[in-house]
């Protein structure tokens, strides 16, 4: 595990671009692993700069999102669909096809989790994949006691989450109760992660994982046993 840490939110989201843009440079045709959430709002920003700046092109990258909510229309303004949509995919050349979320609206959601699963599996596997860190150290949606042999799967939210995650919603009990989320398993066959943490609520989070041993009590402890996993962090 690669430790870098930084001063400001700013350094955190330009250190993270810097990543993409190696990724993307080396490999412009790569599949990228998404995050959704406060932590890459910054380096969505910069990466669209970037783009307009003709650094790098999206024309030729698949991406496949961590996870969407179950229930929540791709139109609706609270979905990863919408928030995506909002951060970069409208402002960069990336092909509709080739953009991958999980459809929280499925009439079967467990075969929406093994389409996925498999999708991801035949477009090559996951380049670089970025992670935020929930404070209980769930990555992706996956929350404490979640198996590390999990694949795509529904998973329900945690009380924590659900509270983390309602200032975008109206009120708590509008946060959905259930996600579609790759699994642990899932984002261990990603070839590189990144994980961004930032703020003092995140730190407890980030010292549990430098110090902990491995325990699915502890999802993010896992990332320990990757080869090629970078921590951005600051607070
Ligand atoms: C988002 C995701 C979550 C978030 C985590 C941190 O797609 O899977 O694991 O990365 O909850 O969220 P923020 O960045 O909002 O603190």
């Amino acid at each position: 595990m690669r430790w870098i840490e930084v001063d400001t939110y700013q350094e955190m989201s330009l250190k993270a671009a810097d990543c993409f843009e190696q990724q993307l440079l080396q490999k412009p045709d790569s599949v990228l692993g998404l995050a959704t959430g406060g932590s890459p709002i910054g380096l969505y920003e910069e990466l669209v700069k970037r783009y307009k700046q003709r650094v790098f092109s999206f024309s030729q990258v698949k991406t496949f999102n961590l996870d969407e909510y179950v229930g929540v229309s791709p139109a609706d303004v609270t979905s990863y669909h919408s928030y995506m949509e909002e951060h970069l995919f409208s402002q960069v050349d990336i092909e509709k096809n080739d953009i991958h979320i999980p459809n929280g609206l499925a009439p079967n959601l467990q075969e929406e989790c093994v389409r996925y699963e498999q999708l991801i599996l035949q477009s090559g596997g996951i380049d670089l994949q970025l992670l935020g860190i929930g404070v209980n150290g769930h990555i992706g949606f996956n929350e404490p006691g979640t198996s590390f042999q999990s694949k795509t799967h529904v998973v329900t939210l945690a009380d924590d989450t659900r509270a983390a995650n309602s200032i975008y919603f109206p009120s708590k009990q509008e946060v959905p109760e259930y996600a579609i989320s790759m699994g642990i398993e899932t984002i261990m066959q990603a070839k590189e992660i990144i994980l961004l943490a930032f703020g003092e609520q995140k730190m407890r989070a980030i010292e549990r994982l430098k110090q902990e041993g491995i325990s699915e009590d502890f999802p993010a402890s896992r990332l320990k046993e990757h080869p090629n996993v970078t921590i951005i962090y600051g607070r």
